[in-house]
């Protein structure tokens, strides 16, 4: 299954212009969105309905592309220069400044990022010179997909364009591998083992249910602002800042506004990087108003209810 340099560029101004492509991977089809925009990743989740911002992972064209957004430590190096392009993705730390969307992080100071193999992934990077956040390209709840056609019952009306680039030769997962841990942490088994990265990089661990890191999903380490939260608030209390949707309350000192149109996809997009502004002012206590359970509602108020723990 080849690509036309046409469907190349077409897929790259999809892309560009903040909407989404999915397109073929060597583990799975990825739904893939410009990873610099909180709109374009909110539209991500919103096509997936997934019930929680999980992290998702970026697809970069090369190493130097990594290191801008990330802190490649040594190990980091080590894997990046055997298994790259290749079934490995690595949670980094994200460099300081770093221009990637916050909600690609789910408001974590991580960033899960990996160099796909497939020849079609790595023309379309190549192209569009933007890193590609892309989780698998399926429903919530669904298996990931390995054909076009597979992408296609999921997700058609809500991706723009399918690049079809033939069964994905892997079919499974990446590899995630943790590298802020002092041992490494596989949070995701694939087809790269535990023997392939302790060859290269000496010992790592296995995430089960009841080590401290919990496996992907499930994952326990979310954002936790050090402002108290305090949510579906009817009336601002002195000294808050008000975190809106739709028309604001009245009388806080501060305050954002997740939508004033009260569009879910907005205040997703805004979400993060909204709560970090407020929580980095200093203040307190932060009103957050109520958000509608449905939709990606449902997501959002799922991330305000840990962070307000
Ligand atoms: O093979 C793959 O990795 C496919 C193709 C499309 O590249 N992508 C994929 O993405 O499976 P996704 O988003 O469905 O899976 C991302 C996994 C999740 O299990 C998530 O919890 C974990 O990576 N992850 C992402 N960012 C993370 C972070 N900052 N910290 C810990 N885990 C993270
Ligand atoms: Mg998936």
């Amino acid at each position: 299954m080849t690509i036309s340099q046409d469907e190349l560029k077409q897929a790259a101004t999809i892309l560009q212009s903040g909407r989404l492509v999915a397109f073929p991977t060597e583990t799975v089809y990825g739904l893939g969105g410009n990873a610099l925009s909180d709109d374009a990743v909110s539209r991500i989740y919103a096509a997936k309905e997934r019930p929680q911002f999980n992290p998702l992972i970026v697809h970069v064209a090369s190493v130097t592309m990594a290191g801008k957004y990330a802190d490649l430590d040594k190990k980091a190096i080590q894997l990046a220069g055997v298994f790259w392009p290749g079934p490995l993705t690595l949670v980094l730390n994200r460099t300081k400044g770093c221009e990637l969307s916050l909600l690609v992080s789910a408001g974590l100071d991580t960033v899960a990022i990996r160099i796909p193999a497939h020849p079609t992934a790595r023309a379309l990077l190549d192209m569009v010179k933007l890193p590609i956040a892309a989780p698998s390209a399926n429903r919530s709840g669904r298996v990931s997909p390995t054909e076009a056609a597979h992408v296609k019952a999921e997700l058609e009306g809500v991706v723009e364009m399918i690049l079809d680039g033939g069964r994905c030769t892997v079919g499974l997962e990446s590899t995630v591998v943790d590298m802020t841990e002092k041992t490494p942490v596989i949070l995701r088994p694939g087809s790269i083992t535990q023997e392939m990265i302790e060859d290269i990089i000496g010992e790592v661990d296995i995430a089960t249910a009841d080590s401290p890191i919990k496996s992907p999903g499930m994952l326990e380490r979310h954002y936790a602002p050090a402002a108290q939260l305090r949510l579906n608030a009817k009336k601002v209390e002195p000294g808050e800042a008000l975190l809106a949707f739709g028309k604001p309350l009245e009388g806080a000192i501060l305050e954002e506004n997740l939508s004033p149109a009260k569009n879910l996809q907005e205040a997703a997009a805004n979400l993060f990087r909204m709560l970090r502004k407020l929580d980095e002012t200093g203040i307190a206590s932060i009103a957050v108003m109520p958000i509608p359970e449905k939709g990606l509602g449902v997501a959002i108020n799922d991330r305000l209810q840990r962070a307000a723990k």
